[in-house]
């Protein structure tokens, strides 16, 4: 029952799971928008009530152990292409590879892999990259749309206590229920600096980021993909900071890059994507395809339309800088969903 209870209350938390509402059988949008508020505070309720009970039941537990019963660590191995730059017998076949996806061995973010009995390339976990992204002088790391947190308790698990002590951790969560149960969690741990705030991305407010200095990484895992149309002075403020900022977007939005799929959704044409609806297991082998699947499904849940603009203009500005970006790299818990991750230094 408990186990039920979690998946069931888990399923809106993976990050790459699209709101719970019944899939139409084709791309009737009626029938299917984003996730209410109420259904998600509903599944970050039921996480709290597991972790009150993981409490009660087991003090002594890390919160590590509570994580990864929530099906929530994925820290990954740390620099996986190591071994081929190292080792002359396999450098070739890594580079072969890697080159194979257009990277080299020095990326950061792909490696060499097997996988269905084939050579091709798998990523590191995004915490794992999200702690890379952790400077000697970073005094804040903030997730807006954190939910219950998970992510900022996983670098904090990563980072370590010790190397946390002059870290404020922040989640800015739309629901009261994830705020709560990151409190929770927080407080159980007892160390960590966790602070939670109620944030909206259409009226963002992040005045408690004022008073740093130093170096704030701030992130974003399929919250953004939530809302339409993301307020961009959400840019603005973050560069009014005192300290630099990093932003590190994880989000479902690679298939914004087309030009055609964006008219498509201005202009909401129900019989384009609805047409995609109905063939949507016709090709599973081209990109274009690969892009107009989750075109569609962000199309019939309402998802958001304006995240890449909003970094393409404050790259294009020169009021920051494109450090990484990697379209669709990962469909881990919803293939027409995928994430895609963009990494940018703001000026
Ligand atoms: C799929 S969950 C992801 C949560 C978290 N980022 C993670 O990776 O576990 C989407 C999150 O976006 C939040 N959200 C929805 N609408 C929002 C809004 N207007 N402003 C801020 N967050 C929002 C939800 O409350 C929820 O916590």
């Amino acid at each position: 029952m408990v186990k039920e209870a979690m998946l069931e209350a888990n399923e809106g938390n993976l990050p790459s799971v699209a709101a719970p509402v019944t899939p139409p059988d084709s791309g009737e949008r009626t029938v299917s928008k984003g996730r209410t508020k109420k259904s998600q505070e509903i599944s970050w309720g039921k996480i709290r009530q597991l972790i009150e009970r993981y409490v009660r039941e087991r003090p002594q537990d890390h919160i590590a152990t509570f994580l990864a019963d929530l099906r929530e660590i994925d820290i990954s191995r740390k620099d996986p292409s190591a071994f081929y730059r190292t080792r002359d017998l396999v450098r070739p076949m890594g580079q072969k590879i890697m080159a194979a996806v257009g990277q080299d061995l020095e990326d950061p973010f792909y490696y060499p892999d097997v996988r269905a009995e084939r050579y091709t390339t798998s990523t590191i976990s995004p915490i794992r990259y999200l702690m890379g992204c952790i400077r000697k002088d970073t005094t804040a790391i903030v997730e807006f749309g954190s939910g219950w947190s998970t992510n900022l308790f996983q670098i904090y698990v990563g980072h370590g206590t010790t190397r946390s002590a002059s870290i404020g951790y922040h989640g800015a969560e739309y629901t009261i229920e994830g705020q709560e149960c990151a409190k929770r969690l927080a407080q159980h741990d007892g160390k960590i600096n966790y602070f939670a705030h109620s944030f909206d991305y259409r009226k963002p407010n992040i005045a408690f980021l004022r008073k740093y200095t130093g170096h704030i990484l701030v992130f974003t895992r399929h919250s953004i993909e939530q809302v339409q149309t993301i307020n961009p002075s959400l840019y603005e403020d973050l560069c009014s900071l005192r300290a630099q900022v990093t932003i590190v977007h994880i989000e479902p939005v690679g298939w914004q890059r087309s030009q055609e799929l964006m008219r498509r959704r201005a202009d909401d044409d129900a019989a384009f994507f609805g047409g995609i609806g109905e063939t949507i297991d016709g090709d599973i082998v081209s990109v274009e395809r690969q892009l107009a699947n989750a075109a569609w499904w962000s199309w019939r849940l309402s998802y958001n339309t304006n995240l890449l603009s909003i970094i393409e203009d404050y790259c294009g500005r020169k009021k920051g800088r494109l450090v990484k970006r990697e379209y669709d790299f990962s469909g881990v818990g919803n293939i027409m969903n995928p994430s895609s991750l963009f990494h940018v230094e703001l000026w």
